[in-house]
Parts: C-alpha cells; sequence; structure tokens
C-alpha cells in the first residue's frame, strides 16, 4: 500500500480528500494543528471508509518538529499540501500570520521533501491567482494578476516556490491544483464544512439561513456587469475536487506527468451568479430563503469560472456533479449539525 502524506487532512477539503484516498487503495497519514478543524472528522472518515488515517496533531510551523516527522515518514510516496489559513479578510488585517503559516510552512516541507531521490507533491492552489481575469472562462495559461490580498499572494508565491524547487530538482514532481469555487458535502452527511463563527463564503452562509442559525444573507450587490447583477462564480462540489486529487497523484505515480511542475484548474466550467445559488437552494430544500441585497463587497472579482479542458483532456478528470447536487448535499450536511 503506498502512503500519503496528506497535511490539513482533518479540515474541509482535506478530509473528503483522505475518504477518496482510502477508497482508492492509498495508505493515508494526516497532520493537522486542528487550528480549523475537529479531531471528530476521523469518526466521519472512519465511519465512510471503515479506517481511520494514522494521524498526528502537528503544527507544521514547527521546522523541527516537521523535518523529525518528515524524517520518521521517509518512505511517504508523496504530499497533499492542504495545511494553510484561507480567510481573505483576515489575511488583509494579519497578513504575516498567512505568510508564516503558508509560505513557511510550505518551505519548511519542500526542503525535506527535497532531500529525497524523488519527491511528488499536491499543491492547494485556487482560482484566486487569476484575481479578474480579463477573459473568460479562464485558462492555466490566463496571467497571473497582482494578488488582491495577503492569502492570494501565499498562493501565488507558493506556486513560484513550488515551481522554483521543481526546476533546480528534476526529480521533485509538482501539481498545482487551482480550486474555484469549492462547495458541498460527502453524500454520506458524516462530513462537511465546518466553519468556525460567522461563514464568510456564500454557500454555508446560505445554508446557516436556511436552517435558522442565521436570519438573512446579504447579497453583495446586484448591479454588476452580470444578466441579473450578481457575482459569478465556479461552484464546484467538494468530492469533484477530492477526487481530482486522487487522480493527480495517480499521474504522478504512473509517470504520466509531461512536465515536473503542472498546474490545472478544478472547476465544473460554468459559472453561476449568486441569486442562480440562492434559487438552487430553494429548489433542494423546498424552502424560500431569506435574503437582502446590499452594497458590494470591497475585492470582489465580478466574474470567474474555469476553462477545464486542460484537466479534462490532460489530466483526465471532469466534474460529475451539478449545482444542485452540490447544495443538496450541503443542505443534508447543514441539517446534521
Ligand atoms: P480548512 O481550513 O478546512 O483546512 C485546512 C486544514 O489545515 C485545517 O484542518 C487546519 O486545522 C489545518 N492547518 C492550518 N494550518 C496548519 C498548520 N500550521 N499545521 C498543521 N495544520 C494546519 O481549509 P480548506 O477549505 O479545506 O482548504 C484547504 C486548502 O485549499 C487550503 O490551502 C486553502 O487555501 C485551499 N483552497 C481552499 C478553497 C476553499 O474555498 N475552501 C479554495 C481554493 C483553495
Ligand atoms: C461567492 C459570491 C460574494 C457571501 C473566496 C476566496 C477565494 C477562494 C474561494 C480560496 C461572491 C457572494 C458571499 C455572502 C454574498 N478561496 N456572497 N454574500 O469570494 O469567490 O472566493 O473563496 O482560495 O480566494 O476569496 O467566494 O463564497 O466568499 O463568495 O453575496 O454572505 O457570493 O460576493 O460573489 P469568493 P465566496
Amino acid at each position: 500500500m503506498l502512503k500519503i502524506l496528506v497535511t490539513g487532512g482533518l479540515g474541509y477539503i482535506g478530509s473528503h480528500t483522505v475518504v477518496a484516498l482510502q477508497e482508492a487503495g492509498f495508505k493515508v497519514v494526516v497532520v493537522d494543528n486542528l487550528s480549523n478543524s475537529s479531531i471528530k472528522v476521523l469518526d466521519g472518515i472512519l465511519a465512510i471508509t471503515s479506517q481511520v488515517p494514522e494521524f498526528e496533531n502537528l503544527d507544521l510551523r514547527d521546522k523541527l518538529k516537521t523535518q523529525q516527522f518528515l524524517k520518521k515518514h521517509y518512505d511517504i510516496f508523496g504530499v497533499i499540501h492542504f495545511a494553510a489559513s484561507k480567510a481573505v479578510g483576515e489575511s488583509v488585517g494579519n497578513p504575516l500570520l498567512y505568510y508564516e503559516n503558508n509560505v513557511n510552512t510550505l518551505i519548511y516541507l519542500l526542503q525535506e521533501l527535497n532531500k529525497k531521490k524523488n519527491a511528488n507533491f499536491i499543491f492547494s492552489s485556487s482560482c484566486t491567482v487569476y484575481g479578474q481575469a480579463d477573459v473568460m472562462p479562464i485558462t492555466e495559461e490566463s496571467p497571473i494578476k497582482l494578488a488582491e490580498s495577503p492569502y492570494g499572494n501565499t498562493k501565488q508565491i507558493g506556486e513560484a516556490i513550488i515551481k522554483d524547487t521543481c526546476k533546480s530538482n528534476l526529480n521533485f514532481n509538482a501539481i498545482a491544483l487551482r480550486y474555484f469555487n469549492p462547495i458541498g458535502a460527502h453524500t454520506s452527511s458524516k462530513i462537511g464544512e465546518l466553519p468556525i463563527g460567522v461563514p464568510q463564503n456564500l454557500v454555508p452562509y446560505i445554508t446557516q439561513t436556511g436552517s435558522g442559525v442565521r436570519e438573512q444573507l446579504s447579497v453583495f450587490g446586484d448591479t454588476y456587469s452580470t444578466l441579473d447583477g450578481t457575482c459569478i462564480r465556479d461552484y464546484i462540489h467538494v468530492v469533484d475536487v477530492a477526487n481530482a486529487h486522487v487522480i493527480a497523484l495517480q499521474r504522478l505515480l504512473n509517470n504520466e506527468h509531461q512536465y515536473n511542475f503542472e498546474a490545472f484548474n478544478l472547476g465544473t466550467g460554468t459559472g453561476s451568479s449568486v441569486l442562480e445559488v440562492i434559487q438552487s437552494f430553494e429548489r433542494v430544500s423546498n424552502k424560500k430563503l431569506n435574503y437582502k441585497i446590499v452594497d458590494k463587497r470591497k475585492g470582489d472579482v465580478v466574474t470567474a469560472y474555469a476553462d477545464t479542458n486542460k484537466a479534462n483532456s490532460v489530466l483526465g478528470w471532469k466534474a460529475k456533479y451539478s449545482l444542485d447536487d452540490a447544495m443538496d448535499s450541503a443542505w443534508k450536511w447543514q441539517q446534521t449539525l
């Protein structure tokens, strides 16, 4: 059984990926410092796959402990690196936390992996690296624009660091997966998104409003130059995102990669407006959502959706689930909380 290290493996996307990896027959080792997740996620993973991954509560900002940990697990085939801080607004107020947590931890991991004869690395990147792209849909060749937040900058810097590492060491293979807007939960409703405090993202805010945890959703602006005036995003089911990691890993395992650094967009290829997302919620839940239009949110891009041709034809991955599927799973998950 090939051993894979998943950092941040108890988080939202990480936990779904651990499930997908275990289902595909990999042995998984998780490190997480539980800064944005709960140890109970292990129960959910066990309930779905009948296995628990090996788990270590480790803060990757601790360089020495990270080195020791990787030495102990010298036999891992690859690392999937999810661990990071991800709140855009928080990153503006506390940029150093973001540079430390998202950049330092990446460097510590790469320094250690770089000593191996052969290293395989999958990085959680983001559509945020494109900023407001001039042309839709966004391809992997679209320009990387000046980052709009320290968080976005850590993803750009992260990709650059990995790319340079790959250039300097041809035995270091990496794939950056640029997620668009992951939403939803595992179809079993045993794992899902666990936002701490007030959700910043649209879908958990909608499901919490639907269930009465929040009173009303604020829709940030309806005068954008889109069909209904609200912003457009590419919402992708988290299970599709998780499966892409297994496929990326298999690409490295089977030596199918064309370059030792590759980047792929993970999206559905379809843009949905905020009002369309609300309609999707209303369809799957049979409930009316309480919402009002408020001022635009500073820093929002108007439209972002992926060109998925490269992911489809080169990586061999395609999103299977629709917006309604994802929303249905998000709503079912919310009702378990
Ligand atoms: P998440 O916060 O749910 O998961 C991240 C996990 O990493 C958490 O369990 C947290 O406890 C852990 N972690 C954070 N810092 C750590 C550290 N120093 N040491 C050990 N563990 C640490 O986030 P997520 O939504 O699952 O995102 C996973 C990755 O995907 C992140 O890198 C994020 O930037 C990226 N990403 C997320 C989205 C999204 O919308 N969710 C979109 C694009 C990219
Ligand atoms: C989606 C749409 C909002 C909340 C963020 C990060 C990005 C990436 C994905 C990690 C927008 C609108 C939202 C609300 C609303 N993460 N909205 N009311 O902004 O596309 O991207 O998550 O890499 O870096 O910035 O996602 O879910 O916050 O917003 O009207 O209460 O919903 O204006 O149009 P976003 P989101």
